[in-house]
């Protein structure tokens, strides 16, 4: 995008709850089929001890999947995964101990924005980003993998593209949010727990509010829409000693609720940028990278999931 991320808060506390995934109802563990074989392929041709880079990292999906491949083939190398959130590695590993193993192999950065990114040591065989680089300053980002790239390195990048199915999911989604704003619920929650409300006014008025989310729930099924509202009836019936004990998660409940709706925000906004400016990835050929390939994801043979593109910075 052509302007600073300011949704950092929001990814922070998406990545805090140890998801692998930015897309957890598309896939909960790691990123598999399709997608996982094109970082599979990335892995050819890289030196005996590759240095590699995963720009936008998130909780490190796609490092993760180079990290399983280099170790499959036996390949040392260092694996480097930036992001501007904050990652809490160690929440990670105790989420997923499986992946414990492999996750030591990944050097995680985050608080760090990619546009200003400086390695400690060298430049890049291979920079990868999956659904990241786009969420950059544009022009900022393609001049900094110029930068990072050793003569003959290559990027590779799965992007998000318009029409994707994956933007069909975040469409539905915001629609949820919409109503979860409709019915007043966060708002009325958070207003009795700084003070501004009573409890029985709160009680009373999410009367409304719980008749809301529940006929949005009757007309479709949404794993959003259930949480508020289960989480709203537990409060409208709850006991003024038991919601005392349980205010600080009440409250962490609403957080996240509000950086769900900020996430998907982002996102949106990130694929009508690329909707509106089709011919974006131009940025890296400006910087002096050279295009090799484009071609569109699809998943499963039937879910467009994003456009594959490849870049190298010429000898
Ligand atoms: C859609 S998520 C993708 C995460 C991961 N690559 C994946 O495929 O699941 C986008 C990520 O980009 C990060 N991000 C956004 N702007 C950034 C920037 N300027 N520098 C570094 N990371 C950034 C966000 O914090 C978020 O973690």
């Amino acid at each position: 995008m052509s302007r600073q991320n300011g949704y950092s808060k929001d990814w922070s506390a998406y990545w805090a709850s140890g998801a692998l995934t930015s897309l957890p109802q598309d896939f909960r563990a790691n990123y598999e089929g399709e997608i996982a074989e094109l970082w599979k392929d990335q892995c050819d041709g890289l030196p005996e001890a590759p240095r590699i880079l995963d720009i936008c990292t998130g909780n490190g999906a796609v490092a993760l999947l180079l990290a399983q491949c280099l170790e499959a083939a036996g390949l040392s190398g260092q694996i480097v995964a930036v992001d501007a959130a904050r990652l809490d590695t160690g929440q990670l590993a105790r989420r997923w101990p499986d992946l414990a193993g492999v996750l030591e192999r990944i050097e995680f950065i985050g608080q760090q924005p990619f546009e200003s990114f400086t390695p400690k040591d060298g430049a890049f065989d291979l920079l990868a980003s999956q659904y990241g680089i786009e969420y950059c300053d544009w022009a900022a980002a393609a001049e900094r993998a110029f930068s990072l790239l050793r003569p003959g390195g290559r990027l590779a990048m799965i992007n998000h593209a318009p029409d994707s199915s994956m933007l069909e999911t975040m469409r539905a989604e915001q629609r949820d949010y919409v109503v979860v704003d409709d019915s007043q619920a966060p708002k009325l929650i958070r207003r009795w727990l700084e003070g501004s409300l009573s409890l029985p006014d709160l009680q009373q008025r999410l009367g409304r509010a719980e008749q809301v989310l529940r006929q949005a729930l009757k007309r479709k099924p949404s794993p959003l829409l259930e949480q508020v509202w289960r989480s709203t009836a537990q409060i409208m019936r709850g006991s003024a000693r038991e919601l005392a004990a349980h205010r600080t998660a009440i409250g962490e409940f609403l957080d996240q609720v509000s950086a769900g709706a900020g996430r998907l925000e982002n996102m949106l906004r990130v694929n009508e940028a690329i909707e509106r400016q089709p011919a974006w990835t131009d940025v890296f050929v400006d910087a002096g990278l050279e295009a090799v390939s484009e071609r569109e994801i699809v998943y499963q043979g039937r879910e467009r999931v994003g456009c594959a593109r490849v870049f190298v910075r010429p000898d």
